[in-house]
């Protein structure tokens, strides 16, 4: 821990720097345009005597995660570990740096790959398909997120890590609290020990008996290197990771689509039309609104900017993906679009590594809803959706659809 800040006892965040993390539906806060339009890269306040900076700008934010060298991602220095066992201690690959991130990465990779992805594409459409007749069955008016949303990627992914079947609920209820900022610095921590702690045991459950996933592929061929605590925490980043970023991003989706019908028409034409439509979705929703923080290792010059040694950065991914820079009219979701570089998945060292099961499974997921459901509709009136207040992932709470159409008359409303 460094000069005294705790993360873990702070209950609330200053206004300045939770603005990025807020918005208006699925748009920014005009706020993030102002402060981009004045300075891409902004000093927003001051905390504990280190300055925080948030960078706005598609450019400058494609320009400090490409930076290998001058941003540590060791949010530990922050955090106090006294008297913290091994499960509590905080990290996973978004929050390592090199050396060890680089060793931990090469680990993961290999299980990333197209070729080995392909494995988990039955899976997919097995644990969709049978979402699409669940969902059927309690129709004709279901709650999305519930039904659809969350269960995809958390079957998902523990098909890719190889939990048991009989352990996911105890599983499923440690992974939602973790992303909440509303319980400013607690919440996050002391969630996050939790998952850990569950994947740390299932871990040493399978080292007697590595399973088909990749946990067991991992102890397999590293498993005299990897200890229980890092292999923990490595399937704990990718927990972290892939679970509720994706279920974001088939329930702001499955907004969005029920907005523009010609979107969902697209996705069922043909697999290049569906593919572009997902890519534009990643970009205008850019569900991971700001990445990792990063700290300065030294002083550094980013966008005419002078960032002192120890400051805080903050990227704001979305309002780098709207940037009108990046393609004219950056503020509108437009499926027709010629394509387009995004920055939904970060880029450099830290680049989201499960950007292309993302892709898959939000192209085999939405592209099967809108094949089922062609109708479907909200079944809500705009401002009584239930949008995450303030949260790192930004998503829905709840997603009240009517399967056939006709939402707001079969409701009454
Ligand atoms: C649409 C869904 C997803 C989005 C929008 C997304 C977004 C991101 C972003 C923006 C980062 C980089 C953060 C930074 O540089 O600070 C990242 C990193 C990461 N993502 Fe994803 N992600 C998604 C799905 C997944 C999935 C499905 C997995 C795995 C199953 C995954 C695993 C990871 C891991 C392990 C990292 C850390 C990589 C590193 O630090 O080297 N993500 N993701």
């Amino acid at each position: 821990m460094s000069d005294g800040i705790d993360l873990r006892k702070m209950r609330f965040l200053p206004d300045s720097i939770t603005m990025p993390f807020k918005r208006d539906g699925l748009d920014p806060l005009p706020d993030l345009a102002r402060v981009r339009a004045e300075a891409p890269v902004t000093r927003l306040t001051e905390l504990f005597g280190k300055g925080i900076w948030l960078v706005s700008g598609y450019d400058e934010a494609r320009a400090a995660l490409a930076d290998r060298s001058s941003y540590s991602h060791d949010i530990r220095q922050f955090v106090s570990m006294e008297g913290r066992s091994a499960s509590e201690q905080i990290g996973g690959l978004g929050m390592t740096d090199p050396p060890d991130h680089t060793v931990l990465r090469r680990y993961l990779t290999p299980e990333f790959t197209r070729h080995r992805l392909a494995r988990l594409e039955p899976a997919i459409k097995a644990v969709v398909d049978a979402r699409l007749d669940a969902m059927a069955a309690a129709g004709p008016v279901v709650d999305l997120v519930e039904q659809f949303a969350f269960p995809i990627p958390f079957e998902v992914i523990c098909e890719l890590l190889g939990l048991p079947v009989e352990d996911r609920d105890d599983f499923r209820r440690l992974g939602v609290a973790r992303f909440d900022l509303a319980q400013g610095g607690v919440g996050i921590f002391g969630s996050a020990a939790h998952t850990r702690e569950f994947l740390i045991r299932s871990v040493a459950a399978q080292r007697g008996n590595p399973g088909e996933g990749l946990i067991g592929a991992l102890l397999r061929d590293h498993g005299d290197d990897l200890d229980d605590v890092t292999l923990g925490g490595l399937a704990d980043g990718v927990f972290l990771g892939g679970y509720e970023t994706s279920a974001s991003m088939l329930a702001l989706g499955t907004y969005l689509l029920t907005e523009n019908r010609g979107a969902m028409e697209l996705l069922r034409s043909d697999d290049g039309a569906a593919t572009r439509v997902i890519e534009e979705m990643l970009r205008h929703l850019t569900v991971v609104q700001v990445a990792f923080m990063r700290f300065a290792r030294h002083d550094v010059e980013l966008g005419g900017q002078h960032i002192k040694a120890g400051d805080v950065v903050g990227i704001s991914l979305l309002g780098a993906n709207r940037d009108d820079l990046l393609s004219p009219g950056a503020d509108r979701f437009d499926p027709t679009r010629p394509p387009t570089r995004h920055l939904a998945f970060g880029h450099g060292m830290h680049r989201c590594v499960g950007a292309e099961l993302a892709r898959m499974e939000l192209v085999i997921a939405l592209r099967s809803l809108a094949e089922r459901f062609p109708d479907l509709e909200v079944a809500a009136a705009p401002d009584d959706l239930d949008f995450r207040k303030m949260s790192a992932v930004y998503g829905l709470e709840s997603l009240p659809v009517h399967l056939y159409g006709h939402a707001l008359v079969d409701c009454g409303a």
